[in-house]
């Protein structure tokens, strides 16, 4: 099969691999779209380093493809699997995506949303998944703000934190202020003109490095801040320390952050699903690229140009 073949960080080449075979609990996938985040940067760089020590390989990676997010049509099953059927539709997870054929675990899959492409469905799981996650508790008629709101999570941010009835403000550069627009935010701030204002009962923090004290300032008593992530935090523990300070602040202020670390599961992707089928969530697909060009998906996404998700397209 073709594949994006990386056999050692920092280094992949567009190539050829055997297919895979499913062992239990897994099926075999023919790959229709990878969605690409900032997560597949990491894996293939192997940066922050401590990404090596938390079981994606320490020398090398483990897996000899990039690429998580996935759809595709399931073309085998693996001993012990009756979720899923040769011929099904589905969306989630898996190690590998970036190539025709990936092995998937069921644990990490739910069917494929009705009405949308699999390019749309492969935008979804991670970035979704991790706005949901970050947003549980909110309640209708809330103030939600979501700084990197242009980006793959921010955009799912925006709009699941509308479906579940909140006022929602969004933070961006100039470029991407229509499109958070577009998603249903309710005020839109361009942080390359003045940062935000306003005070918040939920903050979902996918972009920007603005200090502790700044977020904490803007969220009123009982609020939370959830730390989803940014990209200033270094190439040791990106940024594990800034987490490590949020939580022992807990006990002395009146605000509560939460660093997130999303799931990857087949029960919140059937959420999303749903989400999706009902119209409430519509994935914001930007630029989908080539299988044959999957490396330059990376740099796109790394170069801070995307808008919405960025798909490679099988
Ligand atoms: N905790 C978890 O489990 C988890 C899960 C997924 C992702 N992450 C991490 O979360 C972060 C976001 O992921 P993503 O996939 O959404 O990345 P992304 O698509 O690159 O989005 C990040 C967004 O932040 C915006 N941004 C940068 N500086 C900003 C600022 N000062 N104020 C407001 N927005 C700003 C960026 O563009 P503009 O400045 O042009 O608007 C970009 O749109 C990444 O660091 C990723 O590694 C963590």
């Amino acid at each position: 099969m073709k594949a994006v073949v990386q056999r050692r960080y920092g280094s992949a080449v567009f190539g050829e691999l055997a297919v895979p075979v499913p062992r239990e609990g897994e099926v075999l996938l023919e790959v229709r779209a990878a969605g690409v985040d900032m997560g597949v940067w990491h894996l293939l760089e192997g940066k922050p380093y401590v990404v090596r020590i938390l079981g994606f390989g320490f020398r090398g990676p483990k897996s000899p493809v990039p690429g998580r997010d996935v759809s595709g049509v399931v073309k085998e099953v693996g001993p012990g699997v009756t979720a899923f059927a040769v011929g099904d539709e589905v969306f989630g997870t898996c190690e590998g995506s970036f190539a025709e054929y990936a092995v998937a675990p069921v644990s990490r899959l739910a069917r494929k949303p009705e009405g949308i492409s699999f390019t749309e469905a492969a935008a979804v799981p991670i970035s979704g998944g991790t706005a949901l996650e970050g947003l549980r508790g909110v309640r209708p008629g809330q103030r939600v703000l979501v700084l990197g709101a242009g980006g793959g999570v921010g955009s799912y941010g925006v709009q699941i934190a509308k479906a579940l009835g909140a006022h929602v403000t969004g933070v961006c550069s100039t470029t991407k202020v229509e499109l958070v627009r577009s998603l249903g935010a309710d005020e839109v701030f361009d942080h390359t003109v003045a940062d935000f204002t306003g005070t918040y009962d939920l903050i979902l923090s996918c972009g920007g490095a603005r200090p502790l004290s700044r977020l904490r300032r803007a969220t009123v008593a009982g609020g939370r801040i959830v730390l989803v992530g940014s990209e200033d935090g270094g190439a040791v523990t990106g940024g594990f320390e800034k987490s490590l300070a949020s939580v022992l602040q807990n006990p002395f202020i009146k605000q509560k952050f939460v660093p997130l670390v999303a799931r990857e599961r087949a029960e919140i992707f059937d959420e999303l699903r749903v989400l999706v089928e009902a119209g409430r969530v519509k994935p914001a697909v930007g630029k989908v690229f080539p299988l044959s060009e999957a490396l330059d998906a990376i740099d796109h996404v790394y170069s801070r140009r995307s808008a919405g998700k960025t798909v490679v397209a099988i």
